[in-house]
């Protein structure tokens, strides 16, 4: 059985491991697949006392939900998706460390605490409770601010800091009652209140934080689900679970810094509430003196005559499923002997990896997606940058000195010989500000819908002699 315990985890590392290139990720997910059905079957036949009915109907049941979500689930709604699951993931942690103090026969003998059973599980089983339940509620908020709830604090600044650091110290209080009593009642108790004061904790920690920062926060609270996982493993002993909990974790974790990274802010920002708030004042037309405004038809003329183009997709491409018609076009326009790329940004459209999603999902070959830190130089070579449905991640606001996102790293659109920029209107992105590019000389406008903008260029290129 040892032995299957390290093919699982095994398994799982090298699974991680190629889910670190496009090319190689669903292998990757493939492989965790499999790991965590290698994992299942062997915690079965290692397990004394299995009720069979309940573990096939719980397999059934929670495959049979996993399968209906994840198709119904449209790639503009992965990133609540992933918070649900996330929330998931800590709460089965949770009730994993509250059945063990419920259930364990030791603890139930009066006289016996749980702080006498040793240190492990006197740290190991509230902690799983308070990042469990953190981790729950949390990913709750998350998931309703993602879909657009208006869920405010009722606190501000200093007061709401007193106020986490209040609800902090009751669950300290609660988890040292938890350790110290040797009353199964009291015990029974302190668990109870455990799990309501860390749910509140979970619930006002992501209330203040701006909707559109809830990806960072779903990529930490991904990391937490991981840390609670491998409490979770320390309470039941299974080094399986704590190896798989630290992955989880840590890779969370990483993911965090990197999209921090990409915006240019630090995880305190993020926390404490930032660019992301709701309260940033947004951008509109009367912000623009000299737009230019385009046609699909002109935009095919202007492509006739171009030997090399970036594509930059951004949100509004996920918005307009426009996926599919955008490698119509890249695919038309290299038959004509065009060089087509798409350029991603890191942090394009609202969750790690959204472009390179959606862009797998109309197989658009991977050699064709450049990193932004690998073309960026190329702009100045290239003859047009079509920019579909993007706005922060090519707006050079962000190399002033100062702006809400002063030093996040952009595409640089505004060196190509002309720009097209597809979008409905001049509204801001989600930063909610001004993006000096469309008032380029070098930029066109192109005011529809991803999808039709698109479509209608597919159809004029088409008509091209
Ligand atoms: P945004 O800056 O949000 O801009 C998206 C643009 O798409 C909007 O200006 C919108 O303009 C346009 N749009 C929406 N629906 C459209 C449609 N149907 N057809 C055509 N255009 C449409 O997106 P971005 O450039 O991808 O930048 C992402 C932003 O999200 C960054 O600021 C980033 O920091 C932030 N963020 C991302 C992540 C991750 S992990 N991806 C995490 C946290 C934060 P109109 O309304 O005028 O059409």
């Amino acid at each position: 059985m040892v032995y299957l315990y390290l093919l699982a985890t095994l398994l799982f590392v090298f699974g991680i491991k190629r889910l670190t290139s496009v090319r190689t990720c669903l292998q990757g997910n493939r492989l965790s697949e499999v790991g965590m059905l290698v994992a299942i079957v062997t915690v079965l036949l290692v397990g004394t006392d299995v009720n069979w009915a309940v573990v096939v109907a719980g397999i059934v049941v929670g495959s049979g939900v996993g399968l209906v979500i994840a198709k119904r689930t449209p790639t503009t709604q992965m990133p609540e998706m992933v918070a649900a699951l996330n929330g998931f993931g800590g709460v089965a942690s949770a009730l994993v460390a509250m059945a063990e103090l419920l259930l364990n026969a030791r603890l139930k003998l009066d006289g016996v605490a749980l702080g006498d059973l040793g240190v492990v599980p006197a740290i190991a089983n509230p902690a799983t409770i308070i990042v469990g339940m953190v981790t729950l509620t949390g990913s709750f908020v998350a998931y309703g601010k993602l879909s657009g709830k208006k869920l405010s604090h009722p606190f501000d600044g200093g007061a709401r800091h007193a106020f986490h650091a209040v609800l902090a110290l009751l669950a300290i209080g609660m988890a040292t009652w938890l350790v110290m009593t040797g009353s199964h009642l009291q015990m029974t108790f302190a668990v109870i209140l455990l799990a309501l004061v860390a749910s509140t904790l979970g619930v006002f920690l992501v209330m203040p934080i701006g909707g559109a920062d809830m990806p960072v926060v779903v990529s930490l609270l991904n990391s937490y689900s991981g840390i609670a996982a491998a409490f979770a493993g320390f309470v039941i002993a299974s080094p399986l679970l704590i190896v798989v909990g630290a992955l989880v974790g840590a890779s969370g974790l990483i993911l965090t810094q990197i999209m921090c990274k990409a915006m240019n802010r630090s995880l305190g920002n993020v926390l404490l509430g930032g660019m992301g708030g709701e309260e940033t004042q947004a951008a509109d037309a009367k912000d623009y003196k000299s737009i230019k405004s385009t046609s699909p038809e002109e935009v095919a003329m202007l492509l006739d005559g171009a030997s090399s183009c970036i594509i930059v997709p951004g949100y509004g491409l996920a918005v307009a499923q426009a996926q599919h018609v955008v490698k119509d076009l890249a695919d038309l326009l290299q038959k004509r002997g065009c060089q087509v790329r798409y350029a991603i940004h890191p942090v394009a459209g609202r969750m790690p990896g959204h472009m390179n999603v959606l862009l797998a999902e109309s197989d658009v070959p991977y050699d064709q997606l450049w990193e932004m830190d690998r073309i960026n130089g190329d702009f100045k070579n290239t003859d047009v940058a079509i920019v579909v449905g993007a706005n922060d991640v090519v707006n050079p606001a962000a190399r002033e000195p100062t702006g809400p996102i002063a030093g996040m790293p952009i595409l640089d659109v505004d060196q190509a010989r002309t720009v097209v920029v597809i979008k409905r209107s001049l509204s801001p992105g989600y930063a909610g500000i001004r993006n000096p590019l469309f008032d380029l000389p070098n930029c066109l406008m192109v005011f529809l819908d991803a999808k039709e903008a698109l479509e209608g260029i597919v159809k004029e290129v088409k008509d091209l002699k």
